[in-house]
């Protein structure tokens, strides 16, 4: 028999956030949820992801849900299961760095790990578990040495779980028994392995890091799992039965939970929001080192210039534009931001142009670049304007005053300025119509 760690596997299910946020632009509603919450409680899970990420955003914008509302609701229907969700550092879950107090007041209710201090902080003082990531990526800077003093210094930070967050399933199985081997050495809180199925490759990643000693893994229900979304909890939970790393999770009763979401799956193929496509394996990843996220992104921008017979130039211009842009991990913001440089170094010539969000990342505004800058192409973007070198949100100014004045005619209370500070364009008119809808409500009742 295969040698394994004698201790138990724990899983964390994403079938209510990454899941569908993977496969289905984020779009399973409330009351999809709700039914197999009692399951999912008694499952006895590590925790369930359910909130940050794209779900915010996605529940004002798309489903007419305050996002706020949501997380009471669940935390109602599942009071013993910790609850997880997913924060971008003090990007929160916008797009821009906030000030300290918007922070703090968020957690109240990660390029750079200077930028965790403020996130992680806030959660603790409230009583959460803060578990740090680290955004998993390929690059000459990214060995395991520099993970490993990554993981070393979030722990020295407070973090009372360390994830591994391979987003673009570009972990292969040997690596991750490595990483996780080295981890485990090094420090002394929980891992917790986080990846995607989207190359084909995550179920035997989670395996090789179970025989590493990896605490928690990251599965979606069937009707959700695999191709850009997670590895299937009832497969790995199958695959752990009987050995030293047994999840003792009841396939019976995940299966009840699964058939229960399997309904919601096909509702959302049915709509047209998840397309099958996204269940096939994609090796372009492996092949190009570029998040399968990223790479429709930027099939869509040349779809929209017109020029998508340019697609394996834009390909191969990537990598160039990271490394001179000193290695940022390709993840959300930054993904985007390398992406789009990348796409104009194609259309327009190498480097005549900067986007905004180019000029920000040269300039230090999201932290501290992991690799060594190219100057000369720094320079060209910002020409001598100062780089900043301090942790970026020691130059925000507290700004939760500020945005309570600003949106003082319409919100309601602090969770109504928090979304509103998160995301300007999108909260406002959610909270206005939202509103009108809950007087029309109480009319109802007086007649
Ligand atoms: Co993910």
């Amino acid at each position: 028999m295969l040698e394994m760690p004698e201790k138990k596997l724990f899983i964390t299910d994403t079938i209510l956030r990454d899941a569908h946020q993977s496969q289905a632009a984020t779009r399973m509603r409330i009351e999809d949820m709700l039914p197999a919450c009692e399951i999912l409680d008694n499952m006895g899970y590590w925790s369930l992801e359910c909130w940050g990420g794209a779900t915010f955003d996605s529940c004002m914008r798309f489903l007419g849900e305050d996002p706020w509302e949501r997380l009471r609701t669940l935390k109602k229907a599942m009071p013993k299961t910790p609850l997880q969700m997913l924060l971008r550092a003090q990007n929160l879950l916008g797009y821009r760095h906030y000030a300290d107090d918007v922070v703090e007041s968020f957690c109240g209710r990660m390029i750079d790990v200077r930028n965790m201090e403020s996130p992680m902080r806030a959660v603790k003082k409230y009583g959460g578990t803060c578990e740090a990531a680290l955004s998993y990526t390929t690059s000459p800077v990214h060995n395991e040495e520099y993970f490993v003093k990554q993981a070393k210094d979030l722990v020295e930070m407070g973090a009372d779980v360390i994830c591994i967050k391979d987003m673009a399933n570009l972990l292969l199985p040997s690596t991750a028994y490595s990483l996780v081997s080295k981890l485990k050495e090094a420090v002394d809180v929980p891992i917790h392995l986080h990846t995607h199925d989207t190359t084909g490759t995550g179920a035997m990643v989670y395996y090789a890091a179970a025989l590493a000693g990896v605490d928690i893994i990251d599965t979606a229900l069937s009707p959700l799992a695999t191709g850009t979304s997670q590895p299937a909890t009832e497969s790995l939970v199958a695959a752990f039965k009987g050995t030293p790393r047994d999840t003792g999770l009841d396939l019976p009763s995940l299966s009840k939970a699964a058939a229960h979401f399997k309904g919601v799956a096909q509702k959302l193929q049915d709509q047209g929001i998840l397309d099958p496509k996204v269940l096939r394996v994609d090796p372009n990843t492996l092949i190009y080192q570029v998040p399968g996220g990223m790479l429709s992104n930027l099939l869509n921008q040349l779809k929209q210039a017109g020029a998508e017979d340019r697609f394996e130039e834009v390909l191969a211009e990537v990598p160039r534009v990271r490394e001179d842009f000193g290695y940022p991990p390709l993840v959300t913001p930054t993904s985007q931001i390398v992406g789009s440089q990348a796409v104009m170094n194609v259309l327009m010539g190498r480097y005549k142009t900067f986007p905004k969000e180019s000029k920000m990342l040269l300039r230090g505004e999201y932290g501290r670049l992991p690799g060594k800058v190219n100057e000369e192409i720094r320079k060209m973007a910002i020409g001598d304007e100062e780089v900043i070198e301090c942790r970026p949100a020691d130059r925000i100014a507290n700004e939760m005053e500020t945005l309570r004045a600003e949106v003082s005619d319409f919100a309601k209370s602090e969770e109504d300025v928090l979304s509103c500070a998160l995301f300007p364009q999108v909260a406002p008119g959610f909270i206005k119509k939202r509103d009108q809808v809950e007087e029309v409500k109480e009319i109802n009742v007086i007649w």
